[in-house]
């Protein structure tokens, strides 16, 4: 038979070499990229759609009753999703998030969820296994999530008051619903869970001090992110980003605060703890502290591309080799090519050059290749 090649999307990826030898990659072991660094996370988005939309995220204006969201066929199905998760965690994976669009429509979520923490690392232990949700459907699917083996929940939640909120989801989501979905999971001993706030100057800033005080004192954990320049239909623009640093002062006027040490190398809040003792709080400061130099994700959109970066303009087709037949080592040497080839450090390049790059390139929209 002649030798199966992996079929190259975007040659920039790949030096400009056109074809690559399948059979000239390894395909297990641990691989590190041209910048040194490993390969530790797999971010699997399992749908596009969500129920929310978010004003900075699926602006309702452009995902309409008209958006083309996915066809049903187009989806990596879960035992295409299970293979690919053997192959990744071969490769050093240890940590795996679902994400979306908002994950919990995708039907029967739990039958992935127990399928994937059944997956034992080389080393033996099972895979930290986590989902970030917008927790509207978590009362309904919590004790499922938690029968199926999910270790660990993220809810985004960007404002407290009511009718922020509602303004911010842009379908009228009520606030309570939210809390209620937090407390189920609490229940359910997902605690500590971690609130991802996008802080966005003008829209909900006035929103730090009344999260910290809701937040404070709960056991869960409040991260505040930056809003950034993902996808292209964000209309992202610097002077709407409040940087971390500024959030912190807020902060730390009111309830003075202290930084910790990182739980990992590579992780991406910087953790403070209340100094009076009421829990952790953490900053993601991808624009103004950017932390691409030890970038340890994956990403896997819903239908299958492979991003070695959240603000990538192009992925590669995974799902065609699934589909193909191409054998699990093939498609293990594919991972390591493509892992190897990856140089991108686009925060980094954001600061020097945001303009220039904002003109040359249409990235992909966060709801299609995972938050
Ligand atoms: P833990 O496993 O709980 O430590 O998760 P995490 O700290 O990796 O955070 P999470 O997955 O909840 O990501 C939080 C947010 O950080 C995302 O919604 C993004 O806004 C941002 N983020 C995560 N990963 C990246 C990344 O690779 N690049 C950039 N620029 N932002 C990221
Ligand atoms: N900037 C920062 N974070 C974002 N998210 C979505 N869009 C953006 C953006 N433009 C985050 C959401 C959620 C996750 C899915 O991604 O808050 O936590
Ligand atoms: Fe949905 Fe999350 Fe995007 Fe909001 S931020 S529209 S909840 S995927
Ligand atoms: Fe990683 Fe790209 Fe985010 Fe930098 S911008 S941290 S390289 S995903």
């Amino acid at each position: 038979m002649s030798e199966r090649i992996i079929p190259i999307a975007d040659a920039r990826y790949f030096g400009g070499l056109p074809e690559v030898p399948l059979s000239a990659i390894p395909a297990t072991g641990l691989i590190t990229d041209t910048r040194g660094r490993a390969l530790h996370d797999l971010r699997i988005s399992v749908t596009d759609r969500c129920n929310f939309r978010c004003t900075y995220c699926m602006p309702s204006h452009l995902f309409d009753k008209d958006y083309a969201f996915l066809p049903q066929d187009a989806l990596l199905r879960f035992e295409e999703i299970e293979r690919l998760v053997h192959i990744f965690v071969a490769h050093g994976v240890e940590k795996v998030r679902l994400t979306g669009g908002e994950p919990l429509l995708r039907k029967n979520l739990e039958q992935l969820i127990a399928r994937l923490a059944q997956i034992k690392t080389p080393s033996g232990r099972l895979l930290d296994l986590t989902l970030t949700t917008n927790a509207s459907l978590l009362p309904r699917k919590v004790q499922a999530l938690k029968d199926a083996g999910l270790k660990r929940i993220t809810v985004s939640l960007d404002a407290i008051d009511d009718a922020i909120f509602r303004q911010m989801n842009d379908v009228d989501f009520p606030v309570s619903d939210v809390l209620k979905g937090i407390e189920a999971a609490d229940k359910h001993g997902f605690g500590p869970i971690k609130i991802n706030m996008v802080v966005k100057r003008g829209v909900n800033d006035h929103q730090v001090l009344p999260m910290a005080k809701h937040f404070r004192g709960s056991g869960h954990i409040l991260r505040f992110i930056e809003f950034m320049d993902v996808g292209s239909s964000n209309g992202w623009q610097m002077q709407d980003v409040l940087a971390s640093e500024d959030i912190a002062a807020l902060i730390h006027q009111q309830y003075p605060i202290e930084v910790i040490d990182p739980s990992y190398t590579g992780e991406v809040a910087e953790r403070w703890r209340y100094c009076d003792g009421q829990g952790e709080i953490g900053f993601i400061s991808s624009v103004t502290q950017t932390f691409c130099h030890d970038c340890t994700r994956m990403r896997l959109s819903t239908e299958g591309k492979l991003f070695t970066c959240l603000f990538a303009t192009e992925g590669q087709d995974l799902r065609a080799l699934v589909r193909q037949g191409y054998s699990d080592e093939q498609i293990s040497s594919a991972v390591a090519l493509i892992w190897q080839r990856r140089g991108d450090r686009y925060s980094e390049i954001r600061s020097e050059q945001t303009p220039e790059l904002k003109a040359a390139r249409a990235k992909v929209e966060m709801s299609y290749i995972g938050g």
